[in-house]
């Protein structure tokens, strides 16, 4: 059997503890799948006395993560530290100019610095695996980086924040508060250390740049993805779009058009038909539209311990399978020196349609002036409804406020914006006006 593959570990929070789990509890399985053993030689963590409820003995700790990676004897440094600068870039820099395999679960490294690392790690001949980044447990780097290559990739979107989709699931199936949810959701060790990463839809929008870099072989382009969060959806929007057969999810979506490539996140409105619509909980979904495949959807676990360190494992057992000197596949499915510039789209028509919420006074007139400014926008309307509002609580009004419910055929965003804008230079608007995109999947 070949020499054991050594392993440093920087980061030992919910996913680093299940990593080094699962390493010790399944170190003769490994050892025989990939021909020879893994061993956990040096960790970093910032809290070296914690007890995380596996045996650290005989490991050697190291003070910084830059430590780890400069100066322990190791094959593969594993970051699980998290944030695009700071400690984490600087060791995963010195690892990989120190000619070591590299494996991270960092989106936000790899959105901002990605194409830099995979320059450095093609240069050095050594693996940069990311596949927890993205998806949590769905091996949806795999697919694009590898499995589909020769497909022209059309259209990849999906749930990629477990946390976001836990929220939405509760909220809406159980009516639990937006503040209660969140909360859970950092308890089960799903949400960011800022999660308001999570919630506004930055992290989503980390994990769509990347694969976006991947589908399209094009430069990461993470300041050009148009960016909206869950933090403004009530249940009365959870609510109506039940009533009108549709489920709120918040999705990446990223697509190659004529002009160039769209990239957006934000809460959308998707058929509660659709497969895409019945992923619950922390379960994340990718769809890959491509042309020789067609439709592909993954769904899997998207946060957590286990599912995370399921792909960190997998991505060190690649590295332990690999044979020195040979060919690495490039990190980003094109080698990083030729992946295309990055072309933003124009502002297209944006075919699922919108739903449109508007807190309107009960005064006549108002649900034709609603219909004629819409018209004006040459904006076609699947239908309009008016309910009188609940009152009370989840900023409902009181008295005689109604709420007007819009749902438009495809139509241009910029349409959308100039009728909203005019309705609200209206004097019968009691509350900001709501608006969710539609999206519509192909098949499934
Ligand atoms: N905070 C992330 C989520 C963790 O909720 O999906 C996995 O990337």
């Amino acid at each position: 059997m070949a020499d054991a593959l050594k392993v440093g570990i920087a980061g030992l929070g919910t996913v680093g503890a299940s990593l080094v789990r699962i390493l010790q509890t399944r170190a003769g399985e490994l050892a025989t799948t990939c021909g020879r053993a893994i061993i956990i030689t040096a960790v970093s963590a910032r809290d070296r006395s914690r007890d995380r409820g596996v045996d650290m003995s005989g490991i050697t700790w190291f003070d910084t993560p830059e430590q780890l990676a400069s100066e322990a004897d190791i094959d593969v440094f594993v970051e699980l530290i998290g944030g695009a600068e700071g400690p984490a870039a600087r060791s995963v820099r010195a690892a990989l100019e120190r000619g070591l395999h590299v494996v991270t679960a960092n989106k936000a490294l790899l959105a901002a610095s990605g194409v830099e690392l995979a320059k450095i790690a093609e240069e050095r001949g050594v693996l940069l695996n990311f596949e927890a980044a993205v998806a949590g447990g769905i091996p949806v780097i795999k697919a694009l980086r590898e499995s589909l290559t020769g497909n022209t990739v059309s259209r990849v979107y999906g749930i990629m924040n477990g946390t976001c989709n836990y929220i939405l699931t509760r909220m809406e199936k159980e009516g639990l508060s937006f503040a209660d949810c969140l909360k859970e959701a950092q308890r089960l060790g799903y949400a960011e250390a800022d999660p308001t990463f999570d919630i506004e839809g930055n992290d989503t929008a980390h994990k769509l740049a990347i694969l976006t870099t991947l589908a399209f072989g094009t430069q990461l382009a993470p300041e050009q993805i148009y960016l909206e969060g869950i933090s403004n959806i009530s249940i009365e929007d959870i609510h109506a779009a039940a009533d009108l057969g549709y489920r709120i999810k918040l999705l990446g979506v990223a697509l190659r058009t004529e002009t160039g490539i769209e990239q957006r996140v934000h809460p959308t409105m998707v058929p509660r038909d659709s497969v895409i619509a019945q992923v619950d909980g922390v379960t994340n979904a990718v769809a890959i539209e491509s042309d020789i495949l067609g439709e592909l959807l993954m769904v899997g676990p998207g946060a957590g311990g286990n599912a995370t360190a399921s792909s960190v494992l997998g991505d060190i057992a690649d590295i332990a399978k690999s044979r020195p000197g040979a060919q690495q596949v490039p990190v980003l499915g094109t080698p990083a020196a030729a992946l295309a510039p990055y072309r933003q789209a124009e502002m297209q028509s944006h075919e699922g349609g919108y739903f449109i919420r508007l807190a309107v006074a009960d005064r006549t007139g108002v649900f034709a002036s609603v219909a004629t400014r819409m018209a004006e926008n040459g904006i076609s309307l699947e239908s309009i409804v008016q309910r009188a509002r609940p009152g009370g609580a989840d900023g409902a009004v009181k008295g005689e406020a109604k709420t007007i419910i819009l749902v438009t055929h495809a139509t241009m965003e910029v349409s959308v914006r100039k009728a909203v804008d005019a309705i609200k230079a209206e004097s019968y608007l009691v509350g900001e006006p709501q608006v969710i995109r539609i999206e519509r999947p192909k098949d499934l």
